[in-house]
C-alpha cells in the first residue's frame, strides 16, 4: 500500500513547527478543513515530504516538522480535534491528554516499545495503539554488538587519541589494550526476538551466552541464569527487555555491584531499566565499562556526568537508525494508522486487550 522507497529528506515546515496538509489557509493563518470531512490525523514528528503529501490525499494532516519534540499544549490543542495520533518516542502520550481528545480511533508509533504511551488510559477508552515490532530486530542486535566491539576494543577512545594528535610512540605491547567478545561470557537480559538475535550473534564471535527472562524460554545454546547470577558471571550484560513498571531499575545499584571488575553493561532497550546514578558511580570509580544507546532522559541533559568519563560509549538512541529498518517501521505505522481510521483490527498492536475478542 505504501511505497518502501520513502525518501528520508529534510522536511521544512513553517516558523511554527506546523505543516498543514488538506485544509485551506484563510487570511488570519488558521487553516479552514475540506467541505468534504477527511479523518484528521496528527503527526507529532518530522517525516519525509512524499510520506506526508502521500498521506495527505486521505487525511487532513496537522504535522509537527521541527527536530524538537512538539511542545505539550501544541499537541493537546491538536489532538483534541483529531481522530488519529502519528507519533513516536519523544511525544508523550499520557491520560490527560486522551481524556482531552474524545474523537481519537487510533494511536499509531513509529517504534516498537511504547513505554511513553499511557496505554492503561488506552485500555480504559477501548484506544487501539498501534507499534512496530519485528521489523527493527536486526538492526538493534546489530548496535547491541557494535558497542560491545567498541567498548571492549577502546575503539572510540581510540580514534579521539589519534584524531588528537596523541599519537606519538611507536607500537608496543600494551598499547590501548582491550578484551574480546570471543574470550567473554555474555549475559542476556531479555530473551525476545532482539536478546535472542544478539545470542546469535555473539555465539558466531565464539562467546558463551547466559541468559535471564522473566519466564522460561529454551533459546538454543543459552544457559538460563537467575538474574543475580547472571550479573555476577557475565563478562558482558546486554540489555533487552522492555520498559514497563516492574523493570524500572532491574539493573539497580545492587546488580551493578555484582558485576565483575571491568565487565560491560550494553543497553539498548530503555534508559528507565538502568540505574543511571548507580551506573554512573560504577563508571566513575573504573569498576566497569559500558556501551548505551538510551537514558533515563533523551537527549541526554549537555551537564551529564557520564559526557565526562572515558569508559563508557555513548550514541544517541540509534538502536533502529537504518535506512530499511526506518521504512519497515513506518510503512508498519502507517498501516496501523489507516486500519485504525477504517475500524479494522491494528496488525501490530500493542494493547490487543481492546478488541472484545482477543
Ligand atoms: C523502538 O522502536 O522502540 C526503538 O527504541 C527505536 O529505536
Amino acid at each position: 500500500m505504501f511505497s518502501r522507497r520513502l525518501v528520508f529528506s529534510k522536511v521544512g515546515g513553517g516558523s511554527n513547527g506546523a505543516r498543514h496538509f488538506g485544509g485551506t489557509v484563510v487570511g488570519d493563518g488558521t487553516v479552514e478543513r475540506d467541505k468534504k470531512m477527511k479523518p484528521r490525523v496528527v503527526v507529532t514528528l518530522p517525516l519525509p515530504g512524499a510520506v506526508l503529501e502521500s498521506l495527505s490525499a486521505s487525511f487532513d494532516l496537522q504535522a509537527w516538522s521541527k527536530p524538537e519534540s512538539i511542545p505539550d499544549a501544541v499537541l493537546s490543542e491538536w489532538a483534541g480535534e483529531a481522530d488519529a495520533i502519528l507519533c513516536s518516542l519523544g511525544t508523550a502520550i499520557t491520560a490527560e491528554l486522551l481524556a482531552s481528545s474524545p474523537k481519537l480511533r487510533v494511536i499509531s508509533s513509529i517504534s516498537v516499545g511504547v513505554d511513553h504511551i499511557d496505554l492503561a488510559a488506552a485500555d480504559e477508552v477501548g484506544l487501539p495503539v498501534g507499534h512496530t515490532p519485528e521489523v527493527l530486530v536486526d538492526s538493534t542486535a546489530d548496535m547491541a554488538v557494535a558497542l560491545m566491539l567498541a567498548v571492549m576494543r577502546r575503539i572510540v577512545e581510540a580514534d579521539r587519541f589519534v584524531r588528537e594528535g596523541r599519537w606519538g610512540t611507536g607500537w608496543s605491547t600494551d598499547f590501548f589494550l582491550g578484551s574480546d567478545l570471543s574470550r567473554a561470557t555474555v549475559g542476556i537480559v531479555g530473551l525476545g526476538p532482539i536478546g535472542r538475535a544478539v545470542a546469535t550473534r555473539v555465539q558466531s564471535f565464539g562467546a558463551k551466552v547466559i541468559g535471564w527472562n522473566r519466564s522460561e524460554r529454551n533459546v538454543p545454546g543459552v544457559q538460563q541464569v537467575d538474574l543475580d547470577a547472571l550479573f555476577e558471571e557475565a563478562d558482558v550484560v546486554s540489555i533487552h527487555t522492555a520498559a514497563t513498571a516492574d523493570t524500572r531499575h532491574l539493573v539497580s545499584a545492587s546488580r551493578i555491584d555484582r558485576m565483575k571488575q571491568g565487565a560491560v553493561l550494553i543497553n539498548t532497550a530503555r534508559g528507565a531499566i538502568v540505574d543511571e546514578v548507580a551506573l554512573v558511580a560504577a563508571l566513575t570509580a573504573g569498576r566497569i565499562r559500558a556501551g548505551l544507546d538510551v537514558y533515563a532522559r533523551e537527549p541526554l541533559p549537555h551537564d551529564h556526568p557520564l559526557l565526562r568519563l572515558d569508559n563508557v560509549v555513548l550514541v544517541p538512541h540509534l538502536g533502529s537508525a537504518t535506512v530499511a529498518t526506518r521504512e519497515a517501521m513506518l510503512e508498519r505505522a502507517l498501516i496501523n494508522l489507516t486500519a485504525g481510521l477504517r475500524g479494522d483490527r491494528l496488525p501490530w498492536c500493542a494493547n490487543p486487550g481492546v478488541y472484545p475478542d482477543s
